[in-house]
């Protein structure tokens, strides 16, 4: 059986069980989606969103790439924001990062990956205006693990300063954009407690009046 032919092969069998549990699972589903929750993730095989938090197809409106970068200019990231808040409702933005995050890793060395650089460049940035900080932390791993944090809480900033998320605040919806961590180690997941839920979190310059 080659690679592809194993996939279709678990897929059945998937479908199979969950019909088997919920009959009418996949039929319900197919009429609307109505997730609470955006999950922005990174792209790591090790990661998979659902399964993480164990929720059901459905319940989960997902993004990823690598080392889950919320940028001003990805139209990507953006328009799955703009869509989850706009036209799905979802009530939380959930930013997860990861120890041991090799985008981060690769954003922290010197060594030349390929077009990807360009697209880890902003964490090159935060690893720059944290240097002084970071220096302070003896330990490569350590020190990795903690600018996967404060990637993570970039992140959470860049999302709560959207006119996405500051419009739906104006219009009285409830949005909150969280900051999660999650260990391949021990598969934990970590709250970093950098919720976002109002504009009065945000620093002045970033704050936008209503439409
Ligand atoms: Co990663």
């Amino acid at each position: 059986m080659d690679d592809l032919t194993q996939l279709f092969k678990n897929n059945r069998e998937w479908a199979d069980s969950i019909k088997q549990e919920a009959p009418t699972f996949f039929t319900k589903l197919a009429g609307q989606q109505a997730p609470e929750f955006l999950w922005i993730g990174c792209a790591d095989s090790r990661v998979p969103a659902n399964e993480i938090v164990g929720l059901l197809p459905g319940e989960l409106f997902v993004h990823r790439n690598i080392a889950n970068v919320v940028l001003h200019t990805d139209l990507n990231c953006l328009s799955v924001m703009q869509f989850a808040v706009d036209v799905l409702k979802i009530k939380h933005i959930i930013v997860t990062g990861h120890y041991g995050c090799g985008g981060v890793k690769a954003a922290m060395s010197n060594t030349q990956l390929g077009l990807s650089d360009g697209w880890l460049r902003t964490i090159r940035d935060l690893y720059f205006e944290q240097r002084e900080r970071l220096r302070l932390v003896e330990d490569e791993e350590v020190r990795l693990d903690r600018m996967c944090e404060m990637n993570v809480i970039r992140q959470v900033a860049n999302a709560s300063h959207t006119s996405i998320v500051q419009n739906a605040w104006h219009r009285g919806q409830p949005l909150a954009v969280h900051g999660f961590i999650y260990g391949i180690k021990n598969g934990h997941l970590k709250n970093l407690d950098v919720t976002v839920t109002g504009p009065e979190q945000i620093p002045e310059q970033y704050r936008l009046s209503p439409p």
